[in-house]
């Protein structure tokens, strides 16, 4: 039986990713913060599929950890997924820079770490997936979350890097890039309706996705399109933008 590494698992899409991998047949360690909600998911899992699922404490902000916490895992996994994030509060990120840095730790540094290490045991092994969830607010900066931004748009870089450096030795590494997804995450936000997709939806995307050795994908796919557009608005026009 394979295994699959979730960092993050608390979110609310990566529980719809266990979901699909469970499906599958793989065995899941979830990690998160929360290990109450953990240990219920996992439960859930068990129940629900067969599989074995466990719960283990793992905050992305401790970096003096990462190492010893991937070396400890027992057995080792074949997919590791990064799903934690922080949206934030812009407004505070703008006067509070240790809580900018939270958000940018949160969602590069902290993320980048734990994958980072990864992708090093997957090169000795010759094979592996690592999948980190972005953003499409990493392809343009925006007035209303650009700390959130800038953080995804490094994550984004970071994956595109550690796939050329990973591809030649047998090690798949994915991009996920959603647009607004219905999480806890943006349940304060306001977001069009049509533009606005279940975790589900966007779950099985990513697995099919990852199944067909997709290496980036927008999800829903019509976020490809929008973010192109967006991505062509000259500057001039941009900075006036209510968007
Ligand atoms: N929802 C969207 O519209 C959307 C759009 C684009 C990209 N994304 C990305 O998709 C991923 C999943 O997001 P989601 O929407 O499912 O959000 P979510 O339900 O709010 O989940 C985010 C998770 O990140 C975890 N987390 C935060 N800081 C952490 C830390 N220091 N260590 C470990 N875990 C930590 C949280 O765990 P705790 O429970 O411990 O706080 C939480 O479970 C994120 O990377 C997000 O940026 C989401």
């Amino acid at each position: 039986m394979k295994n699959c590494l979730i960092i993050g698992a608390n979110s609310d899409i990566a529980k719809a990713l266990a979901a699909q991998f469970a499906k599958a047949k793989y065995n899941l360690c979830l990690t998160g913060r929360n290990m109450e909600e953990l240990k219920k998911t996992a439960s859930d899992l068990n129940i629900r599929f067969g599989v074995q699922a466990e719960a283990l404490f793992f905050d992305v902000l401790q970096y003096e950890t990462h190492e010893t916490f991937f070396q400890q895992l027992e057995p080792k996994p074949d997919v590791v997924i990064a799903a934690a994030g922080l949206l934030g509060d812009q407004s505070i990120a703008e006067t509070d820079p240790q809580y900018a840095r939270l958000i940018i730790d949160t969602n590069f540094t902290g993320v980048a770490g734990i994958l980072n290490e990864a992708g090093n045991y997957f090169e000795t092994i010759g094979k592996g997936s690592v999948i980190g969830i972005s953003s499409v607010a990493g392809e343009r900066g925006r007035k209303k979350n650009y700390f959130y931004g800038a953080a995804k748009a490094g994550f984004t870089a970071f994956l595109s890097g550690l796939r050329q450096r990973l591809h030649p030795k047998g090690v798949f590494v994915m991009t996920v890039l959603p647009g607004f997804v219905r999480t806890k995450m943006i349940e304060n936000e306001e977001t069009p309706w049509l533009l606005t997709a279940e975790p589900e939806k966007v779950a099985k995307q990513i697995f099919n996705g990852w199944k067909s050795r997709k290496p980036v994908i927008h999800t829903p796919h019509y976020w490809w399109l929008i973010m192109c557009m967006m991505k062509m608005i000259p500057e001039k026009i941009f900075r006036k933008l209510n968007v």
